[in-house]
This record gives structure tokens, C-alpha cells and sequence, in this order.
């Protein structure tokens, strides 16, 4: 008898260590009403670098770009003592936008995978900081980091060593962290991952949530343009993509381009960086002009205008006002270094919000 107890209680033990090594604690001790949003995006550390042109053309690198790096290559990149390294922060497309989410009153998650190393530990925290969810996988690889090269124009240039975030199609889910979501936000570079999408994406439809996606980049369209055709009736209710990502899917212009991604999605979102933006879901079609604000850096602008956008819609705001809230907030994220909103600049989206100048800027038709 009491070996039977004692092989029993082994067994549980042993399970519940194996368990930890697939999911995080949260994941096993996840109730229903911890979150209402989850967002399955590739975890990387980002590092906003301050760099002049010559050094850009010394490098190599084409401004405005996104290219891969070796581990070794960034990690000498970043112990030059002459680096100009602004901030380090937990980012990757998804989390951004869970991020802003959560600081505009959300309650968000994250799936992703990091690997077991001080990066990881750091992405992990930053998340926790601020009442996120976190449903990270430990990956054999380092942690995802990408290094962001800012020039005086505000434009980014990415060098990005992808490591365990790479990995995405090996999570394994647990089912029960979709249970009760109403919202359920994409990047498409997880088209790169394509089983963890497909069972992401149909245990996301089968809560009834609302599934939202944000083309991510060109290079991504290109590759993955026939999956995307077949997916985005299918799935997906909001689609954000930047006039690049949908000319590349449409060849259309932003205008023709919103019209035509809305004959797939409930919502098409077409933004033109400070061009302002082009909505359209049915008979509804508008267009919202950008703040004029002097911009340092445009790291995480898409990603900031989709927080606000989809903040607006989870509290059914209408569209206008929904794509206000996103034109406000990407217009705070530009006036900074990086994709994480300081605190100073949170309060005022705060009191912004607060006042509602939406009128004023949707009334302001090009
Ligand atoms: N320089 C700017 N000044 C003010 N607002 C801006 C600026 N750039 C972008 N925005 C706002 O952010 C929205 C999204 O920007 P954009 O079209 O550049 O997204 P994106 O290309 O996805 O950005 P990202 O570089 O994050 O991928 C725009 O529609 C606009 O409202
Ligand atoms: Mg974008």
C-alpha cells in the first residue's frame, strides 16, 4: 500500500517536472480570467542603436532593411566600446503590440519561446512587469535579439539573429490557454512556423475570437503570398499591413489596396507611416491623416498603431475612433528611441485619451 502511494506520488512529481519544462508556471496555474487577448509572435530582445549614415554604409547595410545576423556578429557588434547603445528591451512584433495593449488596460498573454539564458530571463521579466501573461517555451538556442540601427532621419535598420524564436513550430500548445479569449493577434512572420499557425490559428477560431494579423513584412508576403490568400478569408477579422506589405500582396496602391484586403477580412487596415492611414470593413471606408509630431525613431509604429486600434475595437469603440486611438498612440511611439513607450509618454496617451480629440482628426478627410 504505502508503495503504491509512494510510486504514485513519484509519478505525479515527475510530472508536474516535466510539465515546468514545457510550459511556464502560469501555464499550468492559467485561469480563464487571467486574459482576454493572446498574442503569439517571435520573442526577441531588441537593442536600439544610434547610428549616423557613414557608419550604416560601413556596415554594409541598406538603410530601411531587415537581414539576418550571426550570434557571434552581434554580440561583437554590441561589446565595441565606441556602440552607441540607446536601450535594450523585450520586443518582436506580437509582444509590442500585447505590450501596448496591456498598458492601455488589456488583459493580455503571450506565446513565444526564448531560450534559457539571462536574455531570456530579461524578456520574461519585462513582460511580468507589467501584468502580461507569459506562456514562454525554453528553447535550446539563445534568446531571439534583434539589433535595431537607428539614423538621424528616425529610420530603422534591422540586423536580427533569430535563435529559439526560430524555433516557434516546436511549442508545443496546451489547448486550454485559448480557452475563453476573445482576441487573438498574429505577426505573419509566424507564417514561418507553419503547424504551430495552423493549430494556433484553429484553436483561436473554435473560442470564437477574433483573430487579427499584421503582415509583418514584404519579405514575408512574398514567400508565404498563396497561404495568406487562402488564410485571411478564412481566419482572419482585422488585418493590419503597411502600403509596402499590401501593394506586395495586391499590387494595388493603399487605397485600392484597403479595398481589396476588406473583400477578404471584416476590418482592413492600410497604414502609410506619416501619410496617415486607410480604413475599410464593409460599406465603411476612411481615411485618418497621421499627428504631426517630429519622429526620432519609427521602431514599433505599426505595432503601436495596432494596440491602439485594437484597444479601441475590444472596447467597441467604432472604427474611427479605433484607428484615432492608433494614429495617437503611433504618434507618442515615434517621439522616442525604441518600440517601449517610457512612462512619461504613457501618461500622456492617458490624458489624450482621455480628452478625445478623435473628432477633430477623422473629420480631416484627405
Ligand atoms: N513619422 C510619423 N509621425 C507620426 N505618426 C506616424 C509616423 N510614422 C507612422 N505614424 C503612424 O503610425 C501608423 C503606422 O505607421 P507605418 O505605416 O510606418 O507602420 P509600419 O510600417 O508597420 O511600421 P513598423 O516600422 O513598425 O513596421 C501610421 O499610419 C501613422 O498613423
Ligand atoms: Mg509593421
Amino acid at each position: 500500500m504505502k508503495k503504491r502511494l509512494l510510486q504514485r506520488s513519484l509519478t505525479a512529481i515527475l510530472s508536474i517536472a516535466l510539465s515546468t519544462t514545457v510550459f511556464s508556471e502560469e501555464e499550468s496555474s492559467h485561469t480563464k480570467e487571467n486574459y482576454d487577448i493572446l498574442g503569439l509572435g517571435s520573442a526577441f530582445i531588441d537593442y536600439i542603436l544610434k547610428v549616423n549614415d557613414e557608419e550604416l554604409e560601413e556596415m554594409k547595410y541598406d538603410k530601411g532593411t531587415w537581414g539576418p545576423i550571426e550570434y557571434s556578429s552581434l554580440k561583437s557588434i554590441l561589446k565595441k566600446k565606441d556602440t552607441n547603445l540607446i536601450n535594450t528591451t523585450g520586443g518582436g512584433s506580437s509582444a509590442n503590440v500585447i505590450k501596448g495593449l496591456a498598458k492601455l488596460g488589456q488583459k493580455c498573454a503571450v506565446l513565444g519561446q526564448i531560450g534559457s539564458d539571462e536574455q531570456g530571463s530579461f524578456y520574461l521579466k519585462s513582460l511580468k512587469n507589467i501584468e502580461i501573461t507569459p506562456f514562454l517555451h525554453q528553447g535550446s538556442l539563445p534568446t531571439g535579439q534583434a539589433l535595431c540601427f537607428v539614423t538621424p532621419d528616425g529610420q530603422h535598420t534591422m540586423r536580427t539573429y533569430l535563435g529559439a524564436s526560430h524555433n516557434n513550430d516546436d511549442i508545443k500548445i496546451n489547448p486550454n490557454i485559448f480557452n475563453n479569449i476573445k482576441l487573438f493577434h498574429l505577426e505573419g512572420y509566424q507564417l514561418q512556423n507553419p503547424k504551430l499557425f495552423k493549430e494556433a490559428i484553429e484553436l483561436a477560431k473554435k473560442q470564437g475570437a477574433k483573430i487579427t494579423l499584421d503582415l509583418s513584412s514584404t519579405g514575408i508576403v512574398k514567400t508565404y503570398k498563396d497561404d495568406l490568400l487562402n488564410i485571411l478569408p478564412k481566419y482572419v477579422d482585422i488585418i493590419f499591413a503597411n502600403e509596402a506589405e499590401a501593394f506586395e500582396l495586391t499590387h494595388l496602391y493603399p487605397q485600392e489596396a484597403c479595398d481589396f484586403l476588406a473583400t477578404f477580412c471584416d476590418v482592413a487596415v492600410v497604414t502609410m507611416g506619416d501619410r496617415g492611414s486607410w480604413v475599410k470593413s464593409g460599406t465603411i471606408k476612411f481615411y485618418t491623416p497621421a499627428v504631426d509630431v517630429k519622429c526620432i525613431d519609427t521602431t514599433g509604429t505599426g505595432d503601436l498603431f495596432a494596440a491602439g486600434f485594437l484597444h479601441g475595437y475590444l472596447n467597441n469603440e467604432n472604427l474611427q475612433k479605433c484607428a484615432w486611438i492608433g494614429t495617437f498612440v503611433a504618434s507618442k511611439v515615434v517621439q522616442q528611441y525604441g518600440s517601449e513607450v517610457s512612462n512619461e509618454l504613457w501618461k500622456e496617451i492617458y490624458a489624450g485619451l482621455d480628452e478625445d480629440k478623435s473628432q477633430e482628426i477623422t473629420h480631416n478627410k484627405k
